[in-house]
Order: structure tokens, then sequence, then C-alpha cells
């Protein structure tokens, strides 16, 4: 594997020296949603960091799961030799139970994450939100090694934070389909560890971006469109705050909380760069070399939140806190898609372009 490569990955998930916790070794994951945007970053980070693990990855490669984003781990002979995919669903029950009786961790990333695809086609976002979840528990609670279980939720679940950070005490508000069935899923994970009593943690991390990021989110979407001087269209009045996490910064959260969480425990993994969609937009386009008048104003999404904001202390005192600066970020984000054409010209096949005229058409028709 190319030196640069080991680098951009293996530093975030680095052993925090001033942990209040001392770290549990998992040796067997198995990693579900390995092969979507943050799994495949989690999986690739931890086998580059972690000698003696090996990890399994289930994932049903939904349109927006991509083996292309482990190419670099089977590159490698000695991370794929303790590297498996199996393709199948975590809502299957025949599927997922023998793969749980082998592993001493289980990390689920599977989902459906697409608000915008979940106002409109729910129905995905629930099978596997709520029954893959109850799949996964149940095959925990029945698996005589009893492995940890890791939830990987969202700060959606806080709803719009108008004002202050959300602990995670806070209630939960989900407001649109997608924040919905992922609050399902963590009340589900709590009902199995206060009736089996299974050994689980839940992170709540926040809005992540970086490279492999499948381009119908907002960052991807609006650096492919601007290469290609196609319109951009920003929601409302893009005043919209959101707090965005570096995925290096959020496979390692995961990571860190894997290790050191206590059961039964939830925690925020914010990334503590909260701005506007506007400032967002402006410094992508910046760093492009391309002009504001690509953007286009366009009707809202339903029920969109304003601003998203949680409180970072619990992590932190547990001894984990991201790393990498927005700037920073966002600009080796932005050169990594000019250097990966390929990759996100791929994505937009099988249904994208019905997606994307559903989703877009109207809108940027009647933006003018
Ligand atoms: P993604 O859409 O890129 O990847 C999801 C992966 O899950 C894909 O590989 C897909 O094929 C797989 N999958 C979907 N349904 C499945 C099923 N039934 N069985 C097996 N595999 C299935 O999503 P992401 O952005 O990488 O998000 C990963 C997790 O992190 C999700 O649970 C999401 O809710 C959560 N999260 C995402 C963000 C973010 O900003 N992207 C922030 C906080 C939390
Ligand atoms: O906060 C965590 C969540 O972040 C994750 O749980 C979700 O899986 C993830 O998709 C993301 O949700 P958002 O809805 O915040 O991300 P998205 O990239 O879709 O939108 C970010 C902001 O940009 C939001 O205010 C909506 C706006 N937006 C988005 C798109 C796709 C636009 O203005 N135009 C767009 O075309």
């Amino acid at each position: 594997m190319p030196v640069a490569w080991r680098r951009l990955w293996c530093d975030p998930v680095a052993d925090r020296p001033d942990s209040t916790v001392p770290a549990r070794a998992f040796r067997s994951l198995l990693v579900t949603g390995g092969a979507g945007f943050i799994g495949s970053a989690y999986v690739r980070d931890v086998l580059a960091r972690r000698d003696g693990t090996r990890i399994t990855v289930l994932d049903k490669l939904t349109y927006a799961g991509n083996e292309a984003n482990l190419a670099p781990v089977r590159a490698d002979d000695e991370l794929a030799e303790r590297f498996r995919f199996i393709r199948g669903d975590i809502a299957d029950p025949d599927v997922v139970r023998p793969l749980v009786a082998e592993a001493d961790a289980v990390v689920n990333f599977a989902a459906e994450s697409h608000v915008d695809r979940s106002i409109l086609d729910p129905e995905a976002f629930l099978v596997t939100g709520v029954i893959g979840v109850h799949v996964l528990l149940e095959a925990c609670r029945t698996a005589p090694a009893a492995p940890r279980f890791l939830q990987v939720s969202t700060d959606e679940v806080y709803g719009s934070v108008d004002e202050g950070h959300a602990r995670e005490d806070a209630p939960l508000a989900p407001r649109s389909p997608y924040a919905a069935a992922k609050a399902a899923g963590e009340l589900l994970v709590h009902s199995y560890v206060i009736t089996h009593g299974i050994d689980a943690v839940i992170t709540r991390g926040s809005n992540t971006y970086g490279p492999y990021h499948h381009p119908e989110k907002l960052i991807p979407l609006f650096i492919t469109n601007a290469i290609d001087d196609r319109p951009l269209p920003l929601y409302g009045d893009g005043l919209q705050r959101r707090d965005w996490l570096y995925v290096g910064d959020h496979a390692a959260g995961v990571d860190y909380v894997l290790r050191h969480g206590a059961s039964g425990d939830t925690y925020n993994l914010p990334g503590g760069t909260e701005q506007t969609n506007v400032d967002t937009v402006r410094m992508l386009l910046e760093r492009l070399g391309k002009p504001w008048s690509l953007v286009r104003r366009v009707e809202d999404r339903p029920g969109h939140d304003r601003r998203y904001a949680m409180d970072g202390s619990k992590i932190a005192a547990l001894g984990w806190s991201p790393r990498m600066s927005f700037g920073q970020g966002l600009a080796e984000t932005v050169d990594w898609y000019l250097a990966n054409e390929a990759w996100w010209r791929a994505t937009r096949s099988g249904d994208w372009d019905a997606y994307y005229e559903r989703q877009y058409g109207p809108r940027l028709r009647s933006a003018g």
C-alpha cells in the first residue's frame, strides 16, 4: 500500500494515552454497513492500525454501498488476509446469526442514510433501521460469546437544536423519517441492555464529510456538480447550521467508544465546527476556484432541521476529541474528489438520474 494512504487513514485511530477507562481489545469484528462512507473508513483504519484484528463486513450493497470503498484493503496483502466481505441484509436472521456468533464485537453502520430519500421513500429506512437492528440485537443476545454491540447513531435524533448544545440526556425529538428510524434503533438497543443485559453502546455522530462520500449529500454533491459547472441546489435561505465531523475522526470516535465506552451508555461525537450551509458552500467553491453564480436557491426540504449542535464533554472526559479542522478537512476532501473522478462518476449510475430528477428537477426548473 502507498505510504501516503497509510498516513492519511492510520492517524485518527491512534491510541489515546489520556483515556480515563482502560481499553478493551477485540480480535474479531463484524462490521455491518462496512461498504458505505463511514463504515469503510472505519474498516480501512482499524485493519491498518490493529495488526491482530480480523474484520468481516456484512453489507447489502444498496445504491450507497460500494465495494470500491474497500479496494485499498484488498490491494494490501497483509490487510486482505484479515478481511472478509459478505453481501447480505442485516434484517435476515439466517445470514446474521452465524456471523454474530463468531464475532467478539459487532459495529452497526448499516442504515439508509439520506434524509431527502427518507421523505420520498421511507420504507427501507424502517426495515433496516428497526427490523435490521432488532435482528442484530437478537443475534447478540443468543450468541454464546456475548459480543459487544455498538450502534452508530446520529445527532439528528435530537431534532433541531435552536439554542445551546444537546447533551446525551436530552429528549429524543426526531423530525424526519430517517431520524425517527435512527431513534427507534437506539430505543431497541436500550431495551436489550435493560431487559436482556446485553453489552451495548451508542454513538451519535454529527454531519460527516470526507473522501468516499456518496455525492447525494450536500458537500460531495456540490463539489461534483461544481466540477461539471452544474447548478448547486441550495435549500431555502441556506442559513441552516451543521457541525461538520471529518470521516476519519468519526471512525476514530466509534472505535474509541467501542473500546472505552461503558455498557448502556450513549456518547455524542461532535465535530466542533458549526457553521451555515452558505459558508460551507463558499469555502468549497473557493477551493475549487468556481463562482457563486452556480448556486440556485431552491424550495426547502420539508421539515428541514435548522440547526444541529451537540455537547461533547462526555466523550472528551473519556479521552477523545476530533482532530481535523474544517478548513483542512474540506480542502483535502475537495482535492480527493478532483483526483478521484472515476470513483464518483461511477456512483452516478443505477437510479441516479431518476432520483436526481425527482428530487431536484421541479425545484431547479422553478428556481429558473
Ligand atoms: P452510507 O449510506 O454511505 O452507508 C450505509 C451502508 O449500509 C451502505 O454500504 C449500504 O449498502 C449498507 N446497508 C444499508 N442497508 C443495509 C442492510 N439492510 N443490510 C446491510 N447493509 C445495509 O451511510 P454513512 O453515511 O456511511 O452512515 C453510516 C452510519 O452512520 C449510518 O447508520 C448513519 O445513520 C450514521 N451517521 C451518518 C452520518 C453522516 O453524516 N453520514 C452522521 C452520523 C451518523
Ligand atoms: O447530522 C448527521 C446527519 O448528517 C446524518 O445522520 C445523515 O445520515 C447525513 O445524511 C447528514 O444529514 P443532513 O440532512 O444534515 O445532510 P445533507 O448533506 O443531506 O444536508 C446538509 C445540509 O445541506 C442540510 O441543511 C440540507 C442542505 N442541503 C442538502 C442537499 C443534499 C442543501 O441545501 N441542498 C442539497 O442538495
